[in-house]
């Protein structure tokens, strides 16, 4: 187990689609506990596995006030989602840069956990916006791809 450095933005690997997990074996379970702890150590509201540049569809989250309810999703699948509201977002891969994004605020959410299981969820307000924004991870996609073209725009020309 160990804590391990998050990759920024534009790493090339922040880019890709993860493939889903399909062996659900000691080796996966160490690389997870590194996902784990690095999340913990961070005290992120969510991180998923391609940040540390193991491409695999897993996420972790925790919005709660505490940190005592950590949830691992694994081929997370979104089933439906409702109530679309606009949110602020960052990310710990795109650092200094916050935005208000467009995300549904109820869904249902089918996944397996570290064993393989599989299990269905329902999500509300802030822990079904943390969801969204690190399924995007796992599809190669940045929260910041989905603010206004004028914001993007401004970002590029600052980034030189
Ligand atoms: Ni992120």
């Amino acid at each position: 187990m160990a804590v391990r450095e998050v990759l920024i933005d534009p790493d090339p690997r922040l880019r890709e689609v993860c493939p889903p997990v399909e062996v659900f074996d000691d080796a996966f379970r160490e690389r997870m506990a590194d996902l784990i702890d690095t999340f913990q150590e961070n005290q992120w509201i969510g991180l998923s596995a391609p940040q540390l540049g193991l491409l695999e569809r897993v996420l972790v989250i925790d919005v709660s006030e505490n940190r005592d309810a950590m949830e691992v999703f694994v081929n997370p699948e979104v089933l439906q989602a409702s109530r679309q509201a606009i949110v602020e977002e960052s990310c710990a891969s795109v650092p200094g840069v916050e935005g208000k994004v467009m995300r549904a605020t109820r869904l249902h959410v089918r996944a397996q956990d570290l064993n393989g299981q599989y299990f269905d969820a329902a999500l509300n307000d802030m822990r079904a916006v943390c969801l969204q924004h690190e399924l995007d991870h796992l599809d190669g996609k940045l929260f910041v791809d989905r603010l206004p073209f004028w914001r993007r725009w401004r970002r590029k020309l600052s980034a030189g």
